[in-house]
This record gives C-alpha cells, structure tokens and sequence, in this order.
C-alpha cells in the first residue's frame, strides 16, 4: 500500500486521533495492553529483509493469531473505535500512536511521533517476537535483527513497568511492579531487589532497597538482563536513575516505532506537535550538512573564478 500523504489535514486527523486515544485509554485503563500491540506491531521487523515492523499487520487475523499475541485482539478492537472517526489515518500510524500515548497518560516520558507509515497487509511468519522463556543471546539475536542495541533491549524491557502477564495468554501471570498503571523506573528497582541472590555483582545495589517482593513477577528473558554484565549496567543506571530511563526510554522506543520507516518529511513533525527539530536529531544534521556541504562548494566555485580571472587579467597585460 502506499505510504499516506502527510498533509496539513492529515496532521488535524493525528492530533485529534492523539486526543481521542488519551480519552480512551484513559477510561479503559488499557495503556499496558496498548503498548503491548504497538510493540508487538514493530518488533517483527527484520532489518536485513526489511520486512515486518510497524505496517500494521497485526490487525491481519492470521498475525494476531500467533501465540505470542494472546490478548492483542483486545487492543485491536479498541483502535477500530479510534479507526473509525479517523480513517484517513494508517492502521500503522494509529497503532504507534497509541502506543506513545499510553506511556504519556501513564506518567511516561513524552515520545517523538512522526506519522506517515504505510499500512501492509503482509504478515510475518510466526517466531520473530522474543520467546520470554528464553536468556540473553536469544535477546541480542531478535534485537539484533530488529536492528536495536543491548541498551535497547534493556531500556525497552522497562516497558514491563506497565501491565501483568495473564495465565492464559502467556503461561505467566502477575505484574512486574505495584503499581502497573504508573509508568516509572520501579521495573528496575523491583529486578534488582532480589539481584544479590540472582547474580548481582556485590555492592551493585547499593543505595537501593533490597528484599524481594512478593508477588511480582520476573519472566526469564527479565532475569537475564541481570546475569548479562552489558545488560546489568544499564538495570543498575535506570534503577538508580528515573531521569536517565526516561531520557533513553523515549529515544529507544522511537526508534521501535518507526523500524523500516523513512519518515517523508522532519517539517511533519514540526507541524503536528509543535516541535523544533533538535541539532541532535540525525535526520536535520544530515540535511545540515547537504547544505553545507552545497555552500562550500558555491564558495569553492566562486573562489576558482576570480582567481582564473585574475591570473587571465595579467596574461592580457603580459601580451
Ligand atoms: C524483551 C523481550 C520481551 C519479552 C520476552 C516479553 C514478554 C512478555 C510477556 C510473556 C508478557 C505477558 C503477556 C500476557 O500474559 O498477557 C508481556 C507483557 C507485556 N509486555 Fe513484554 N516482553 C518483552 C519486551 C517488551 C517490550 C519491548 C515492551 C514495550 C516497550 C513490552 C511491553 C509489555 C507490556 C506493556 C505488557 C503487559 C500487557 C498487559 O498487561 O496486558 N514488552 N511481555
């Protein structure tokens, strides 16, 4: 399909959309489940094939059928209310931005969003989400192809700090933290309680509570990133840190969301939620350097001319 023409009119739809969603998920208390859907929607990219990724074809029944997607149809259902009153919106679009409105609502970080992805009604095949009863190279080998970092992996497994796991969906069932409707570092701090028993280095979690708790839950793939030296940095930073999550959270996750997606113009985002395009983002430096680069040509041009002119002035006077 192709991608939809991000317009001024098409903006007015995100911005009403956005209000829309933050009513919605606000009534319903379905944050968790609908960063789960944006998620499980971008995380089959593939960045080797370029397949997969935030397109939207999770909605296709023979995708949300996947066992790894139990429960998603829920989330599903409740973006068609929002799909509805917006059509001209992408499934891929509305999806993301649902999953950047549900960490907002819940006290999260504010995440970049960028619209204009395509819709695809192409499914991967089953097996490119992560298996959580999995370790750490099972994590790095699906990030990886996804294209994302060990600092990814970790940041991203924050998101765990809304939610629960549900015995029939996935075999697993609690919440991570108390308070699943709050979005906080307390995923961290919960992994890190028991973390002297679970292979912590000693004096790692220092100045933190110790004690586990009761309760909560820790999935495999969440215990690996204690055993994980690379990994357990950054447990350790973000436990400690609520500020440093949030900051890497919000890079991380737009980075999620938009796998395989060449937004068509950065001025989109400059329209759609007031921003100004930062000197760090890597889009605006490199079309800051084209244009330097074209200006130091101009000069370079410019500059040869006199210079053949001036050396053409004295061969005329010579002769
Ligand atoms: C690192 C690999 C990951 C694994 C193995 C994993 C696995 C799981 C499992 C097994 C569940 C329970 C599903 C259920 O029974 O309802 C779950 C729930 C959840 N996951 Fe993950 N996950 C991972 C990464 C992520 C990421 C990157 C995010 C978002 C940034 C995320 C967000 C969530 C949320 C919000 C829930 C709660 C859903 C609800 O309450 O219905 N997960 N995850």
């Amino acid at each position: 399909m192709a991608a939809p023409v991000v317009d001024a009119e098409y903006l007015k739809e995100i911005d009403k959309a956005h209000r829309d969603l933050r009513a919605l998920i606000s009534s319903k208390n379905c944050a968790p489940i609908m960063l789960r859907l944006a998620w499980h929607d971008a995380g089959t990219y593939d960045v080797n094939t370029k397949t997969g990724g935030p397109n939207g074809s999770i909605r296709n029944e023979e995708e949300y059928k996947h066992s790894s997607n139990k429960g998603l149809k829920t989330a599903i259902d409740l973006c068609e209310e929002v799909k509805a009153k917006h059509p001209k919106i992408t499934y891929a679009d509305l999806y993301q931005l649902a999953g950047v409105v549900a960490v907002e609502v819940t006290g999260g970080p504010t995440i970049d969003f960028i619209p204009g992805r395509k819709d695809s009604m192409v499914s991967p095949i089953e097996g490119r989400l992560p298996d959580a009863n999995q370790g750490a190279s099972h994590l790095r080998e699906i990030f990886k192809r996804m294209g994302l970092s060990d600092k990814d992996i970790v940041v991203l497994s924050g998101g765990h700090t809304l939610g629960r796991a549900h015995k029939e969906r996935s075999g697993f069932d609690g919440p991570w933290t108390q308070d699943p409707l709050k979005f906080d570092n307390s995923y961290f701090v919960e992994l890190l309680k028991k973390g002297e028993s679970d292979g912590l280095k000693k004096g790692e979690s220092d100045g933190l509570k110790k004690g586990e708790s009761d309760g909560l839950l820790k999935l495999p793939t969440d215990k690996a990133l204690l055993e994980d030296p690379e990994f357990q940095f950054y447990v350790v930073l973000y436990a400690k840190d609520e500020d440093a999550f949030f900051r890497d959270y919000a890079v991380s996750h737009k980075k999620l969301s938009e796998l395989g997606f060449i937004p068509s113009s950065s001025d989109s985002k400059v329209e759609s939620l007031g921003l100004t395009p930062s000197s760090s983002d890597p889009k605006v430096e490199s079309k800051n350097s084209t244009i330097l680069v074209q200006s130091t040509v101009g000069v370079a041009v410019a500059a040869a001319i006199v210079i053949l002119g001036y050396f053409y002035g004295i061969h005329r006077t010579i002769k």
